[in-house]
């Protein structure tokens, strides 16, 4: 009997011991990654995505977290707009959404150290005419996704400008292929992504807004705070989040420049 103990306590030394060494996921759980898998290269549904059906820039920062923390990454997709709810009652851990820090947003959730630098861009139709700057939006008829910034910029320009907006970004373009609304204003990898799958789309050059992209978690939470920018630093410093830009982003900058 007394052996049988010993045997068992060991085997679980010796677990513990290699879970410690290898990071592996069986000693610390699962963490919870917020997202709205409607935003690529950033998050997006796919055959075979590296964490089910979940792939992107995102997913792969918060799987290093993870890695990092000695956890196994879940994914939980929902709207854009109850993502801040979700990780303030701690239905997620943490929120890697291409999500812009904001005053509003501070007030509701703690944000890491920024992770991309970003920005709305317009899209509209080739060959038309009327909309060439960002002035021109006033007054049209605009596509954004429910709850963003682009959906922010766009509300606040005031006259007799018709805001759509949609659940998914990919719906404002589909209403802007099929002459519904005269123009999108969405983030701009997620734009060019966009207008790579429609021939008949551009991007206007000059930008509507310029943001910065950082990862939400519950106010307070310092402890997954500090991980996150921990892993952030790693990252940058040790070149995956090189490797990963070449990965996720590069295809889209070399798609618009052609
Ligand atoms: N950057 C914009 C914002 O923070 C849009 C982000 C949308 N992200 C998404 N996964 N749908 O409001």
């Amino acid at each position: 009997m007394k052996k049988k103990v010993m045997a068992l306590a060991l085997a679980l030394c010796l677990c513990c011991g290699a879970a410690l060494m290898t990071g592996c996921g069986q000693d610390g759980g699962k963490i919870i990654m917020g997202t709205n898998a409607e935003f690529e290269p950033f998050e997006y549904k796919t055959e075979s995505g590296i964490v089910g059906n979940f792939d992107g820039l995102d997913v792969a920062i918060a799987q290093e977290i993870a890695k990092d923390m000695g956890k196994e990454l879940a994914v939980e997709d929902m709207d854009f707009g109850s993502l801040i709810g979700a990780v303030s009652t701690g239905k997620v851990n943490f929120v890697a959404a291409g999500m812009t820090i904001k005053p509003d947003r501070l007030e509701n959730a703690d944000f890491s150290d920024t992770y991309f630098d970003a920005g709305q861009v317009i899209i509209v139709k080739k060959g038309q005419t009327d909309i060439k700057s960002n002035e021109d939006l006033k007054d049209k008829k605009i596509g954004v996704q429910e709850g963003t910034t682009g959906d922010e910029a766009v509300s606040e320009l005031g006259g007799s400008t018709e805001v759509y907006r949609f659940k998914k970004g990919m719906d404002a373009v589909l209403d802007l292929n099929n002459d519904k609304i005269d123009a999108v204003v969405i983030d701009e990898m997620p734009a060019r992504a966009f207008v790579a799958k429609n021939e008949g789309l551009e991007i206007l050059d000059e930008p509507f807004t310029v943001e910065s992209y950082a990862i939400a978690v519950k106010k307070g939470d310092t402890a997954t705070l500090e991980a996150i920018n921990k892993t952030l630093k790693r990252i940058k410093e040790d070149g995956t989040f090189d490797e990963l830009y070449k990965k996720y982003i590069d295809a889209y900058v070399e798609n618009f420049e052609e």
